[in-house]
């Protein structure tokens, strides 16, 4: 089986309720062919998947506990996304392991609670530039992948984005070339780790735009895409999903 396609919009701390409107602008009788998802901050959650009932359109978390319950003042267990109707949560974004020091570690076992509460890990993985700089970004990324990922992950419960660091909100974008690079890793890895690894969706995230994605969703293995600033407006995330719909 291909590796389902997904368009996945990661608002992060972005949005309100009134934003809402901005989802249901995207709800159109000619959906397109991939599967499209929304991340909104944790409170928009259970409005979002209200607002979005009967239409297809997936809503996730950004982040969650590694335990189902307990004294952890601030945090959000799994199941907690799930009873909310995500079906999905992004784990290990670059901005979680920056600020909040996440390890490969962290990442496996927050995956690992994504996987009891029934939900899909979407784990991100990316390098700095400075990596890139120094020819690392392929030992980086087959690092973060074997760190980060639990032997429990199958095609259906988890998708991988690549998202390098000095791509996310810059405007930048790696060349062609340097996706399809990274992309052909991930493949190779998951695909001798695990008997499904070639049918995990494999996402590009990092400035991806409307005027940009057709041309990365062309790549060989670029399975969708995470989108951040242009997920945000329905006018700008729409054509992103057209556009993988077409791919
Ligand atoms: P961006 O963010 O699309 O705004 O670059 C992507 C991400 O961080 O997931």
């Amino acid at each position: 089986m291909a590796p389902r396609k997904l368009a996945a919009g990661n608002w992060k701390m972005n949005g309100d309720l009134a934003a809402l409107d901005q989802v249901k602008a995207l709800v159109r009788d000619d959906a397109p062919d991939c599967d499209v998802m929304i991340c909104p901050p944790a409170l928009l959650i259970y409005p979002m998947v209200e607002a979005l009932k009967g239409t297809g359109i997936a809503v996730g978390g950004q982040d969650c506990h590694h335990a189902a319950s307990g004294a952890h003042t601030g945090d959000i267990a799994a199941e907690q996304l799930r009873d909310a109707g995500a079906t999905a949560v992004i784990l290990g974004h670059s901005e979680r392991r920056t600020d909040h020091g996440e390890s490969d570690e962290d990442v496996r076992n927050k995956a690992l609670a994504a996987y009891r509460a029934g939900l899909t890990a979407i784990i991100c993985l990316g390098e700095t530039e400075a990596q890139r700089d120094a020819d690392e970004t392929l030992q980086v990324i087959a690092a973060q992948l074997a760190g980060s990922l639990p032997d429990e992950a199958t095609a259906s419960n988890t998708v991988i984005a690549y998202e390098p660091i000095w791509a996310i909100g810059t405007g930048r974008t790696p060349t062609a070339d340097q996706i399809a690079e990274v992309h052909r890793l991930l493949r190779d890895d998951l695909q001798q780790r695990f008997s499904d690894g070639g049918e995990m969706t494999l996402l590009y995230g990092g400035s991806v735009k409307p005027g940009n994605a057709s041309k990365i969703f062309a790549i060989p293995h670029v399975n969708g895409a995470l989108v951040g600033g242009a997920s945000l407006k329905a006018s700008d995330f729409a054509p992103i999903t057209a556009a993988l719909g077409a791919a």
